[in-house]
């Protein structure tokens, strides 16, 4: 299959892009480079052995995705492209609104004129809001609590609305839990700009030695230890999830919610522990104040992505920290 992917040299995108054409898709990536760089290119071409077509742009410019997906006869595309930051996105609601809804607009208006109807999203488990029961079944409640969360809630919508519009579109939205890890070359990984919003860089920075230590945000929530439970899933499991996904859809049409996640919860001291023993190293922490926003606990029932992909989620917690610490020695010398 050829497969557009917005977004393809991000974090998910490179990973999923090395899955795809190692599974003998054509791949050609479309990214503005506002949150990547370009010498992923090299990483992935590394990985598989060859070069991977790239567009720079942006998904607001519908032009040139009408004309990326006619030049490369595409057949679906997976649209990772967005911001992705809940703090920013409260800051700056209308960039996030602009980036993500707009841009899936323009996505989608290319597609319509290109007649490509096979559409896989970046969703999330923010559009669940508040848990109201766990484990997180697709049939929870959506809500959202931030300028991020709802853009992603809009999307979904949006997405629902095409779909029932005309019924030869085929829409899978994926609502990731919390991606982590990296691919098992140590090439390609999660690489944040300055201070990392969330937990896994944040811990492999510290077990560097770049930051002193790490701030665990309460310890008085009602889990076993105190601190936060997440459904922490390996970006390598989450990349063969988007392989079933583009799978599933030849075989179906309409619109589609498929939660990607492991349906196991660990905590903040948990993820500690295991990143201290993949990695020899010590982690310190220090408690701190609670941070707006967060649940205690927030888990995926995984039982949908089983039946209609064929999928699970299949790599441990170890497996997770253990590339997480390759890729973070390889940016250390200087890797990317
Ligand atoms: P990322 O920032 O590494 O990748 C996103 C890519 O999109 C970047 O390369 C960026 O340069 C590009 N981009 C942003 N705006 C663009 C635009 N207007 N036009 C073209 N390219 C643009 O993030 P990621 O972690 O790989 O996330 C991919 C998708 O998955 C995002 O939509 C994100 O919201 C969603 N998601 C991520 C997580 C997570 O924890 N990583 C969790 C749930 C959902
Ligand atoms: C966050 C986003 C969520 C997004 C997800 C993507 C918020 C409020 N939520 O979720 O919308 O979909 O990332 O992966 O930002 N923690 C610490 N110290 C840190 C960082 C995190 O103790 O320095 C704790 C958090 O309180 C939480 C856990 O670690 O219990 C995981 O945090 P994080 O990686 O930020 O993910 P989420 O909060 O689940």
């Amino acid at each position: 299959m050829n497969v557009l992917l917005t977004g393809g040299t991000g974090y998910i995108g490179s990973h999923t892009a090395v899955v795809l054409s190692q599974l003998g898709h054509e791949v050609v990536l479309y990214d503005n480079l506002s949150n990547s760089s370009d010498a992923v290119l090299e990483k992935i071409a590394q990985i598989v052995g060859q070069d991977f077509p790239f567009v720079r742009g942006d998904v607001r410019d519908t032009e040139l995705l009408r004309n990326t997906l006619a030049s490369h006869s595409m057949d679906a595309v997976i649209h990772f492209a967005g911001l992705k930051a809940v703090g920013e996105s409260v800051a700056k609601p209308v960039d996030y609104y602009a980036n993500n809804v707009q841009g899936t607009i323009s996505l989608l208006q290319a597609m319509q004129a290109q007649q490509v109807k096979s559409l896989v999203f970046s969703s999330s488990a923010t559009v669940y809001g508040q848990p109201q029961y766990l484990p997180l079944d697709e049939n929870h409640p959506t809500s959202a609590t931030n300028p991020y969360g709802r853009s992603k809630l809009y999307i979904e919508e949006m997405l629902k609305d095409v779909a029932s519009s005309d019924h030869g579109w085929r829409i899978a939205c994926l609502r990731y839990f919390n991606p982590v890890g990296a691919h098992q070359s140590g090439l390609i990984g999660e690489n944040p700009n300055g201070l990392p919003n969330n937990l896994m860089p944040y811990i492999a920075q510290v077990a560097a030695g770049q930051r002193s230590e790490l701030g665990v945000f309460g310890d008085d929530y009602p889990t076993n230890d105190g601190t936060g439970v997440r459904d922490y899933i390996h970006v390598m499991d989450l990349a063969e999830g988007h392989a079933a996904a583009l799978d599933f859809l030849t075989k179906t049409t309409g619109w589609h919610a498929i939660n990607l996640g492991t349906g196991k919860g660990y905590s903040v001291l948990e993820m500690v522990g295991a990143f201290e023993r993949a990695s020899s190293r010590k982690v310190p922490y220090r408690m701190t104040s609670r941070r707006a926003g967060d649940v205690a606990e927030c888990y995926a029932n995984p039982k949908r992505a089983g039946e209609l992909f064929k999928w699970t989620a299949r790599r441990s917690l170890d497996d997770m920290c253990a590339s997480t610490w390759r890729f973070q020695q390889s940016v250390e010398l200087g890797g990317s």
